[in-house]
């Protein structure tokens, strides 16, 4: 469904390159929770960005369903991907519920407020805290609304860049075991960047990205 052909990507270092991802060649598939393990500064901020057409390899192409991502890119990255981060990126301003309404309006998706209240409760946040500023939500629940964000355009790629790095045990588990739901469930293609091994061991296909080799390892755990 993803493919990664051939990919090499490297930074501008002064007059020169640096290179940070080498010949990746790599498919992922919808109904599967990938993690995308690796030491820091590896490259798998990089290689997601990628992923989600935010940014572009020098060489090689990634396809979506057989057709260049970059072909429209913001097609692409409003209709099929969502993005949860590290650091949630909610609207501070804004309750639980703008804020999975803002993104659904951004992506021309229509859906009920049945609906979006439906979604927010199934990730644990009830009608009270979805009529709450996020601002005055715990860390964890401010990671749910994220989570219910990306999804609620029903998109076919769920890509997440250290969703658990600030928070504690017990949420990030909750994470890991949405996602592979997500993926199992609504057969959604969930990749997910961690440096938590134990974590990773959750998810159904690990890889790793090592410094020196630029690659991306297939990971038996
Ligand atoms: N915009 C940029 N310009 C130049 N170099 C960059 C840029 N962004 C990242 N890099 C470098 O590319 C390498 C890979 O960065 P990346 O953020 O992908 O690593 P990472 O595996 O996500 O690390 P971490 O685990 O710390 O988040 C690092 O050496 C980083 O310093
Ligand atoms: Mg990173």
């Amino acid at each position: 469904m993803l493919e990664v052909k051939n990919v090499s990507y490297s930074y501008e270092d002064g007059a020169s390159r640096r290179l940070i991802l080498k010949d990746i060649d790599v498919s992922f598939k919808s109904g599967t929770f990938y993690t995308i393990t690796g030491e820091s500064g590896s490259g798998k901020t990089t290689l997601l960005s990628l992923l989600g057409a935010l940014d572009r390899p020098q060489t090689g192409d990634i396809l979506f369903n057989g057709q260049s991502i970059y072909d429209d890119p913001s097609t692409y990255l409003s209709k099929h991907v969502g993005f949860v981060f590290q650091s949630y990126n909610l609207i501070d301003y804004m309750t639980a519920y703008e804020n999975v309404k803002a993104s659904l309006n951004i992506a021309k998706v229509n859906k009920s407020p049945e609906n979006i209240y439906g979604l927010l409760n199934v990730l644990g946040i009830g009608k009270d805290k979805a009529d709450r500023l996020v601002s005055k939500l715990s860390g964890g629940e401010m990671q749910r609304v994220a989570i219910a964000r990306a999804i609620a355009k029903s998109p076919s790629i769920l890509l997440s860049d250290e969703p658990t790095g600030n928070l504690d045990e017990q949420n990030s588990r909750f994470v890991c075991e949405m996602f592979k739901i997500l993926a199992h469930k609504l057969d959604l293609c969930v990749i997910m960047v961690t440096h938590d091994l134990n974590l990773a061991k959750k998810s159904d296909v690990i890889y790793r990205i090592y410094l020196g080799d630029k690659r991306l390892i297939h990971e038996t755990l």
